[in-house]
């Protein structure tokens, strides 16, 4: 039992320098513990609202100071000095006095915040590893390390729209461990940027993410470079490193159809060219393929496409158990991704990836564009078991603390990395 004596948040700066929300918690026994919300820039329609105060003389109205005085003030007044057995217990009494569906009254941020805040400071008290206390909130054991899913190159909102699509990630396929993973990207993230640099004079100049950025003339010519680049670095594309995408296709849906390469195609034109990647490429997963209320035609493109590769979904699911449970019955996708800030607490999260899980799909744990150098989702993807993690490319260092700490966890843990599900 956990008994919170004092609550606070304040205002600090996430990767992108916006501000965004971290929270202290102390239990009774003394246990302190902080944490920091992430925020996304390519944002589903659905998710929890993130409160800003909306001041244009301060952070262009991106200010977190009405989130942060909702944890210090409505929220601890409500939590301290209560008994909380569970994380459930916790999140409930927020998600009550917050009472709206999106929580748009007291901030998902401000919400999220005090709610890992609690969970570090419950582990703290029982003195167990973050992702083992993650681990016993979901009541399962520690399985398995998550398959890393690595940003190489990136487009749409994260890089200006030069390219359409948002990222070609790598997928370490023969990789049996988190630190052969790493060393298998550094070569092909630094072969492509060689590459790079031939072709568009380009140092590493870096995307939201991290992801290489360069003027790709098109889709394909991205694509390709990132076979070239595996290739460049000894790997087999697709046995040693296959490649996975992030469409972001509600970002370029305009009219009803989707705007591609200069063409204005329809839906079912734009599942025939994502089959037609599969075909072509090496790719093991496909994230937003189509827009995240094209409920009609995501069907489709899970059938044409779920033996070959995972049919991920982000906006269209925005981690919320209805729109998961709206596409369970509808066979709209196969695997969740499951990002914790769209939902605005643990609890929910954990909801979200029990619905997944129990309906045979895999699960992406995944970071946002937007991220600070704390590293708590690194536990969550251990804890919770994640078929996949996904967090950026491999530099800069609030990317670095995921997956350093992932380097850490691996160490002490010795767990096996998860099989790829498919083929
Ligand atoms: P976001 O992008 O964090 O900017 O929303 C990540 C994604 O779309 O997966
Ligand atoms: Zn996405």
């Amino acid at each position: 039992m956990a008994i919170i004596t004092e609550l606070t948040a304040r205002e600090i700066l996430d990767s992108r320098g916006y501000p965004t929300v971290l929270a202290t918690c102390i239990l009774d026994d003394g246990s302190t513990a902080s944490a920091s919300v992430p925020s996304g820039r390519s944002t589903g329609a659905a998710e929890a609202l993130e409160l800003r105060d909306g001041d244009p003389k301060r952070y262009s109205g991106q200010g977190c100071q009405k989130a942060a005085a909702n944890v210090s003030g409505v929220i601890a007044d409500h939590v301290c000095r209560k008994p909380f057995d569970t994380q459930a217990a916790f999140d409930q009494a927020m998600i009550e006095l917050d009472g709206t569906h999106n929580k748009s009254n007291l901030g998902g941020n401000a919400i999220l915040a005090a709610s890992v805040a609690f969970a570090r400071a419950c582990a703290t008290q029982r003195q167990v590893p973050l992702y083992q206390h993650f681990s016993d909130m979901l009541g399962k054991p520690l399985q398995t390390m998550p398959r890393l899913t690595i940003n190489l190159f990136s487009g749409g909102k994260h890089a200006g729209k030069q390219v359409a699509i948002q990222d070609v990630l790598l997928v370490p396929a023969s990789a049996t461990s988190i630190d052969e993973s790493l060393v298998m990207t550094h070569d092909v993230y630094h072969a492509a940027a060689d590459l790079m640099y031939k072709r568009y004079g380009m140092r590493l100049l870096t995307a939201d993410e991290g992801g290489l950025a360069p003027p790709f003339e098109s889709i394909d010519a991205m694509i390709d470079t990132a076979v070239e680049a595996i290739k460049n670095a000894g790997q087999t594309p697709g046995h040693d490193m296959a490649l996975a995408l992030d469409v972001a296709s509600s970002h370029f849906y305009e009219n009803n159809h989707y705007q591609l390469d200069g063409k204005a195609i329809d839906s079912h034109a734009m599942i025939d060219k994502l089959s037609q990647w599969a075909e072509r490429w090496p790719i093991v997963s496909i994230e937003d393929g189509l827009y995240e209320d094209d409920w009609d035609h995501w069907p489709h493109l899970c059938e044409r496409l779920q033996s070959k590769l995972l049919v991920l979904g982000d906006d269209l699911l925005c981690t919320n158990p209805q729109r998961i449970q709206r596409a369970i019955t509808e066979t709209s996708c196969s695997a969740l991704l499951l990002k914790v800030n769209q939902i605005g607490t643990l609890t929910e999260a954990a909801q979200a990836y029990r619905l997944a899980k129990d309906a045979g799909w895999q699960v992406t744990i995944s970071v946002r564009s937007g991220e600070t150098e704390d590293d708590w989702a690194a536990d969550l993807a251990v804890g919770w078991a994640g078929d996949q993690f996904k967090n950026g490319s491999i530099t800069q260092s609030e990317r670095l603390a995921k997956y350093n700490r992932m380097l850490w966890i691996e160490s002490q843990t010795n767990l096996p990395m998860v099989p790829w599900p498919l083929g």
